[in-house]
């Protein structure tokens, strides 16, 4: 085995059982491009202040580049034994370079370049969600637009409530994912600050530019406090909490799905690509998409729990724990991505069973509290007309009826107030239609409302 870096400090080799715990480029190799963008400014910097000559700096520059160029082009293999993509990408600057390749490190710590590295990387992947994000909230703002006149029942404690629209649930997805997007929005700014210069965790005796490396990298500002730049990863945290929210959305929203897809809802049919059979039951077709994301959204919330109970107990600076942060931040990004990559062509080809969502409206009484606001607006006091509107509901469930097949009389023999226009009040198109509050379902408010949306999805698409 080859000689540690520090090896001059030890006596003995460090053994088999250790070294391969202690590794972790199997996960953190993928940041190798961040970590050679970082290395790049890092040399720049270098040579431009004088540590290092600009003739080394332009060399080491070079060299970087060809790995990158190389590793791209998968002529150069990640070695599983080194111990971390940084460790691995100055040991084959050093061999292809030879002592220029050493000065690299100079004025440089792993602490400052894993935490560069990381706030690089996944600022990468909030852009590449949020493109995402974009794409399902479009997909269902379309999707609203061809819905909303699609009455169908909106539901509290699961019963049927008040009538609402497709259109109008649809949009209530809408708004959170837009929620969702200024979340990671935030993450992503709190995130773009620069710990580069950090050092190990006391800065440096070279005078170094932080501010040149901040800005080479596309950092607001070089972080102000040398400990706090390589102690944190707060940002690790934000993110992941940002992501739990997404797939929590996420998750209900498959939760609706599973049982609209049901034969007790069937209020829509999953395309056949977007399903799966039973291995036994030939009848079988089984929403698992959206089963996996309720799934996989526990696993997400799994990894922020991960994060904060790593942190809590660290003591500044860094500790070694902090190398656990790669595999749980990596795997809720990873499995945002495919959730949503997934659920947007599945929703999108999901055939809306308009009949049963408005013959299940058309029960269970949700016009019951548009016959209340009839009397209401004859001059009842609202307490009256509900408690007379819920001995009606009794009496048709007595007489097997329904408030629109109920006869005038028995109306009027509860009150006078009652006249033959309250057929045209309690309809299910009235009862959305009038529902016009800022917010509610009638038509016109939920175009209303989708301008409204289009017009701040445009702000983040703009980003
Ligand atoms: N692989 C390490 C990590 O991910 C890099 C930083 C190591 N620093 C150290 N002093 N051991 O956290």
């Amino acid at each position: 085995m080859a000689d540690m870096m520090w090896a001059g400090r030890f006596s003995k080799q460090v053994d088999e059982t250790v070294n391969a715990f202690n590794s972790s480029i199997a996960f953190d190799g993928r940041m190798y491009r961040h970590d050679i963008q970082g290395s790049i400014a890092h040399a720049e910097m270098l040579g431009d202040c004088g540590i290092i000559t600009k003739q080394d700096s332009l060399e080491i520059i070079g060299g970087l580049k060809d790995i990158l160029a190389d590793i791209d082009a998968g002529k150069l293999e990640l070695d599983p034994n080194a111990e971390d993509i940084h460790m691995f990408v100055e040991a084959e600057l050093t061999r292809r370079l030879g002592d220029v390749g050493k000065r690299l490190h100079t004025s440089r710590s792993r602490n400052d370049q894993v935490a560069v590295d990381l706030r690089l990387y996944l600022r990468d992947e909030i852009a590449e969600i949020k493109q995402l994000v974009i794409k399902l909230a479009d997909t269902l703002i379309n999707m609203a637009k061809d819905h909303t006149d699609t009455i169908m029942p909106g539901y509290t404690h699961l019963q049927r409530a008040q009538p609402i629209t497709f259109a109008h649930h649809l949009m209530a997805y809408v708004w959170m994912l837009l929620r969702d997007l200024g979340r990671l929005d935030d993450a992503c700014e709190r995130m773009n600050v620069c710990p580069l210069g950090s050092g190990a965790l006391a800065g440096t005796t070279y005078h170094t530019n932080r501010k040149q490396t901040s800005d080479a990298l596309g950092f607001i500002e070089p972080m102000p406090n040398s400990l706090d730049g390589v102690s944190d990863r707060d940002y690790c945290v934000e993110l992941c909490c940002a992501l739990s929210l997404l797939m929590t959305h996420l998750s209900r929203f498959s939760e609706e799905i599973i049982l609209w897809c049901s034969w007790e809802f069937k209020f829509v049919e999953l395309d056949d690509a977007f399903a799966t059979g039973s291995s036994i039951m030939p009848q079988k077709k089984n929403p698992d998409v959206t089963e996996l994301i309720r799934g996989k959204t526990g696993r997400v919330n799994g990894d922020l729990v991960t994060l904060l109970t790593m942190m809590k107990g660290l003591p500044l600076a860094y500790n070694k724990d902090m190398q656990e942060d790669k595999e749980a931040v990596f795997d809720a990004v990873d499995n945002v991505k495919l959730c949503v990559k997934t659920f947007i062509p599945m929703l999108a080809t999901m055939r809306v069973i308009k009949e049963n969502m408005r013959n299940a409206a058309a029960r269970g009484f949700i016009n019951a509290t548009d016959c209340a606001d009839y009397l209401v607006k004859k001059g009842m006091p609202f307490r009256d007309a509900y408690k007379i509107t819920g001995t009606l509901v009794a009496e048709c469930i007595e007489k097997g009826l329904t408030l629109e097949t109920l006869p005038i009389a028995d109306y009027k023999a509860k009150t006078e107030l009652f006249t033959d226009d309250v057929y045209d009040a309690i309809s299910l198109d009235t009862c959305v239609r009038e529902r016009k509050s800022q917010g509610g379902p009638s038509p016109d408010e939920v175009i209303r409302q989708i301008a409204l949306a289009e017009d701040r999805l445009g702000a983040f698409r703009n980003d």
